[in-house]
């Protein structure tokens, strides 16, 4: 029986690596657009593109948690996967909207902050 427990000890570790080698991204859930965001439980992740990713948005697989807002721009993110569509080039995602709109469209009286994090998508 000992075999046994040091076989799944070595091995049990090796199939989690894997798994995060794999995507080299966290685990997450990504929720159905009408399902309400809880900005209590991080790994789940509130889609705001209804199964389709708009005319200002393309598909991505991982398009990341902190796409560029009128209002932020993060330098640095957490390695989750996200929502699976991101802005076209010169396009930010809206936060009040909730859709991506050409920059210049933004708001006058926002000033866009460079920020460590900034994270859009919960
Ligand atoms: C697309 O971008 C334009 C220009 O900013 C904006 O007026 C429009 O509402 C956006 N539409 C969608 C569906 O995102």
């Amino acid at each position: 029986m000992i075999w046994i427990k040091t076989l799944s000890l070595l091995l049990l570790p090796a199939l989690f690596m894997n798994s995060v080698m794999t995507t080299g991204f966290a685990e997450e859930t990504v929720l159905n657009h009408d399902d309400d965001p809880d900005p209590g439980r991080e790994k789940y992740i509130w889609n705001p593109f209804p199964g389709f990713c708009g005319e200002n948005a393309t598909k991505a697989r991982c398009a990341g948690v902190c796409p560029e807002t009128c209002a932020f721009k993060s330098l640095k993110c957490p390695n989750y996967c996200g929502v699976n569509c991101i802005c076209k080039p010169d396009y930010v995602f809206d936060e009040k909207l909730q859709l991506c709109i050409l920059k210049s469209d933004c708001p006058q009286d926002i000033k866009q902050e460079v920020v460590e994090t900034h994270r859009v998508f919960q």
